[in-house]
C-alpha cells in the first residue's frame, strides 16, 4: 500500500450531469486531488468545459483542482482558469510558442505550474527550465479521451523524468495521466511517479465503489 501517492480522479469520466456530486463523491471516497481535463476541440478532437463550470465546482470541495488544460493557445485563458480556482494549472509546449514564458505566468498568478508530455514530447523541452516547473503530467495515451489504453513506451519516460528531477534535487510532482488501472499504476508506481490521474479506474461502479477504486490504486 502506498499513501504517500496522491492520486487525481479525472471528472472526466464521471456523470456530466452529476458534476457537483460526483466530485464531493471522490472527495469523501479519499481523493487528493480533483483532475480537471478542458479540451477546446483544436489541440485535441474534443470537446469538455472551461472556466464557468471549475468556478461551479470549487465551493463543493476542499481538495485541489488539478487542471489540465488541452487547448491552444492556453495563455489568454490562464487567467481566468486562475480566479476559477484552479490550484495547479498544466499546459502542453505544444500549444503555445514560448513554454518558459506561459510557467511564469502561471506562477505569477499564484498557481503551481505544470508541464503535459504528449506520447511524443521528449523529456529534453524542459532540460532548461526545471526550476520553473511545479508539475511534470506524462500522457500515457493520446490527449482528448478517456478509457484509452495505457502505453508502455512511456515507462522509460517517467523513469527518466524522475532521474532529472532526483539528479538536480527539484521539488518537482511526477503524475502520469491516462489509461491507469490497479496494474498499470504499480507500474507507474515503480518507474518513480507520485502522482495519478484516472478517470475511468475510479468512477466506475458507483459512487460507493469509489473508495475501493482509489484504494485499489494505492495498491490494496
Ligand atoms: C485524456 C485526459 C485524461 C483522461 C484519463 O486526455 O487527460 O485525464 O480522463 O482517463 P482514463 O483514466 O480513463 O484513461
Ligand atoms: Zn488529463
Amino acid at each position: 500500500m502506498t499513501d504517500n501517492i496522491l492520486i487525481a480522479p479525472s471528472i472526466l469520466a464521471a456523470d456530466f450531469a452529476r458534476l457537483g456530486e460526483e466530485a464531493r463523491a471522490v472527495e469523501a471516497a479519499g481523493a487528493d486531488w480533483l483532475h480537471l481535463d478542458v479540451m477546446d476541440g483544436h489541440f485535441v478532437p474534443n470537446i469538455t468545459f472551461g472556466p464557468d463550470v471549475v468556478k461551479a465546482l470549487r465551493p463543493l470541495v476542499k481538495i485541489p483542482f488539478d487542471v489540465h488544460l488541452m487547448i491552444a493557445p492556453a495563455d489568454p485563458f490562464l487567467e481566468g482558469f486562475r480566479e476559477a480556482g484552479a490550484d495547479w494549472i498544466s499546459v502542453h509546449p505544444e500549444s503555445g510558442p514560448h513554454l518558459n514564458r506561459t510557467l511564469k505566468r502561471i506562477r505569477q498568478l499564484g498557481a503551481k505550474a505544470g508541464v503535459v508530455f504528449n506520447p511524443s514530447t521528449s523529456p529534453a523541452v524542459i532540460e532548461w527550465m526545471m526550476d520553473e516547473i511545479d508539475l511534470i503530467l506524462v500522457m500515457s495515451i493520446n490527449p482528448g479521451f478517456g478509457g484509452q489504453s495505457f502505453m508502455d513506451s512511456q515507462l522509460a519516460k517517467i523513469e527518466r523524468l524522475r532521474g532529472m528531477i532526483d539528479g538536480g534535487g527539484y521539488d518537482i510532482v511526477l503524475e502520469v495521466d491516462g489509461g491507469v488501472n490497479p496494474q498499470t499504476a504499480r507500474r507507474c508506481i515503480d518507474a518513480g511517479a507520485t502522482a495519478l490521474v484516472a478517470g475511468s479506474a475510479v468512477f466506475k461502479g458507483g459512487a460507493d465503489a469509489y473508495a475501493g477504486n482509489i484504494r485499489a490504486l494505492r495498491g490494496g
